[in-house]
């Protein structure tokens, strides 16, 4: 059975990964981590106790402890998710976005590239390092157009300047030293598991517990939504399928108003969750993020036609399975609230 280290294995997106190798026996996982206050171990209840399943804990900027990883674990590909995620954070202490998106993504490149030399050669041919980045990379839209793998890099904020660069590295380490990467762009993510500090899971909480719904500026800055485990099958498609030294673009052509957005969740929850008053009637427009990017939009052309990759849900289905979940969840997200992170603004200079 493939062998693949996961890094960022206890976050959102990298969870769902962990979660979809184990429970279908695709793989044998280790999940390198360093559970910052954005990862969360009970994300990985259902799979914990699999054979299939290996933890380790350790940051990606300690060479050592990556070393020590690739060493005892002996990887067939890596798939590398972990990383400060957040740009409203990135807006009030960028200096941790550099260290661990840039240098700990170098410490990687670094030990991938010792370990990848010293491999039989059909196990070099198949071997892949996978660097999971954002959309964000590209910069803004306008109004029309749409992010393809040609367009050129323009990040606006801590956050996205931390992921492009860690994305010119990734490239330059297959260019230089022929290490087999692969590199995925994907738009906004949503589902199951989301930390509650994201648009998403912030509105949905913060209306059960009856508090403002922060929507920043007007409301009218675009994102492209897809749901985590359509994220999670076009990663692993891009692993097995796609072509060492190439991008792909990942993204469903959901395109929402943030506005639309915390209204949806609202008409959703006024259905499932009545409450005396709409929810809607807590939408409370903020001051604006520095820097916001107005649009983003992806195409998904190159990952549709080369490898056959098609999303199963649609933002609707989507979002209406997301708001159920965190009614269904509270085990997962209350002590999440109470302990981390209970809703305050961020980012906000
Ligand atoms: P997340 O913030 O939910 O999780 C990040 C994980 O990385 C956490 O488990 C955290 O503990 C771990 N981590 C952070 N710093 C670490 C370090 N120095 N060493 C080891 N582990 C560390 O992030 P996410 O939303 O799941 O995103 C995962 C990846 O996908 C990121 O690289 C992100 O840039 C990218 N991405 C995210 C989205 C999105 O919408 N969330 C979209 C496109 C791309
Ligand atoms: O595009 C991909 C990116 O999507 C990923 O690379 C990032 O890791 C991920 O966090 C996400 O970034 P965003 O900044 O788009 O996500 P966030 O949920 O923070 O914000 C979504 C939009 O909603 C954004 O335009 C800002 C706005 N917003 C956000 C919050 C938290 C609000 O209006 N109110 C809020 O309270």
């Amino acid at each position: 059975m493939k062998r693949i280290l996961v890094t960022g294995g206890a976050g959102f997106i990298g969870s769902a990964l962990v979660r979809y190798l184990v429970r279908n026996k695709l793989a044998e996982v280790l999940n390198y981590d360093k559970i910052t206050y954005a990862g969360n171990s009970s994300s990985l209840k259902e799979v914990d106790s699999d054979p299939l399943y290996h933890f380790a804990y350790g940051d990606i900027c300690d060479l050592q402890a990556v070393e020590k990883a690739f060493r005892t674990f002996k990887p067939d590909s890596i798939l590398h998710l972990a990383a400060e995620s957040h740009v409203d954070r990135s807006i009030d202490s960028p200096a941790e976005f550099v260290r661990t998106n840039v240098l700990g993504t170098a410490t990687l490149l670094q030990v991938a590239l010792d370990y990848w030399k010293r491999l039989p050669p059909d196990k070099q041919e198949t071997f892949r390092f996978q660097h999971i980045s954002t959309d964000e990379v590209y910069g803004a839209l306008g109004e029309e157009g749409f992010f393809t793998e040609k367009t050129p890099y323009a990040p606006h904020s801590p956050y996205s300047a931390s992921k492009a660069s860690s994305d010119h590295f990734v490239r330059a380490w297959h260019d230089t030293f022929g290490l087999p990467t692969l590199i995925t762009n994907c738009s906004n993510n949503y589902g199951p598991y989301h930390f509650p500090e994201k648009l998403i899971p912030l509105t949905i909480l913060n209306a059960l517990d009856h508090k403002a719904l922060p929507v920043y500026g007007k409301g009218a800055n675009v994102r492209d939504w897809l749901y985590v485990y359509d994220h999670v099958t076009a990663l692993c498609l891009v692993n097995e399928k796609g072509r060492p030294g190439e991008t792909y673009n990942i993204g469903g052509h959901n395109e929402r108003t943030n506005l639309q957005v915390v209204q949806s969740i609202c008409r959703i929850l006024d259905e499932l969750a009545p409450w005396e008053k709409p929810y809607e009637s807590l939408i409370t427009f903020v001051t604006d993020r520095p820097g916001h990017d107005l649009r983003y939009a992806i195409d998904p052309t190159k990952i549709e036609t080369e490898l056959g990759w098609k999303p199963s849900e649609n933002f609707d289905t989507g979002l209406a399975r997301t708001v159920r979940w965190y009614l269904d969840n509270e085990w997962w997200w209350r002590p999440i609230r109470e302990k981390k992170y209970a809703g305050r603004r961020l980012g906000s200079l």
